[in-house]
């Protein structure tokens, strides 16, 4: 199964990539970890990313569709994959359905996960005081929240207009969405 998982900053997309990963034996594909992991490596990508990263921006299009499409070549995505933090904008959106309409990989579903702001910037919070994540800072965490409103939120609108788009309710405890996913993804296997 071939799934886009859409949402803003802190609505679950990596929690519940993770445990569909797990229940489809499909590869999760993050582009922010991938990014996380360049820089770790030091690479010149990552010096380059790390800037754009900390004050909240999004990386450029091409660097994150050379990325993607590398990661799509790996064994583990034949079986399917789950897109998460990508597609974030209008130009990545069409580059994906470019670039899956040459791999023959349509997607399957793609599932917006909807949570009130309020409770995003808590959730953001509380991760910068667990794990320290540079762009959890407040002031990034706003700056995210504004380019994914400005950039990310159109997105949808471009898979709804396909009739692909399903929305699920984020809130509540991550059992629970994840079994809103599962039901919803069901419905696309039946
Ligand atoms: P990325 O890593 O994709 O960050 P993000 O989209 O901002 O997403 P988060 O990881 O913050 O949130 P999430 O929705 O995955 O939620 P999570 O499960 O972690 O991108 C980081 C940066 O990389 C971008 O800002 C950009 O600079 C760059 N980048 C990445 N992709 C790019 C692209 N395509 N183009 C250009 N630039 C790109 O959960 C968040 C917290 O909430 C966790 O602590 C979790 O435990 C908790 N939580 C989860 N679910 C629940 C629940 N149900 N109840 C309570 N708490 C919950």
């Amino acid at each position: 199964m071939r799934i886009v998982l859409l949402g803003a900053p802190g609505s679950g997309k990596g929690t519940q990539a993770e445990r569909l990963k797990a229940a489809l034996g499909v590869a999760h594909i993050s582009t922010g970890e991938l990014l996380r992991a360049e820089v770790a490596a030091g690479s010149e990508l990552g010096r380059a990313a790390k800037q754009v990263m900390d004050q909240g921006q999004l990386v450029s299009d091409a660097i994150v569709l050379g990325m993607l499409e590398k990661r799509l070549g790996l064994s583990d995505a034949a079986q399917g994959f789950i897109l998460d933090g990508y597609p974030r904008n209008l130009a990545q959106a069409e580059a994906l359905d470019a670039l899956l309409a040459r791999l023959g990989q349509p997607l399957d579903r793609v599932i917006q996960i909807d949570v009130p702001a309020e409770r995003l910037t808590e959730r953001l919070a509380g991760r910068a005081t667990a794990e320290g994540r540079r762009d959890d800072r407040p002031d990034t965490v706003r700056e995210r929240l504004n380019v994914y409103t400005a950039q990310t939120a159109p997105v949808s609108d471009h898979y709804a207009a396909r009739g692909e788009l399903k929305r699920i309710d984020g809130e509540g405890d991550v059992d629970s969405v994840t079994a809103r996913i599962m039901r919803a993804l069901e419905r696309v296997a039946a």
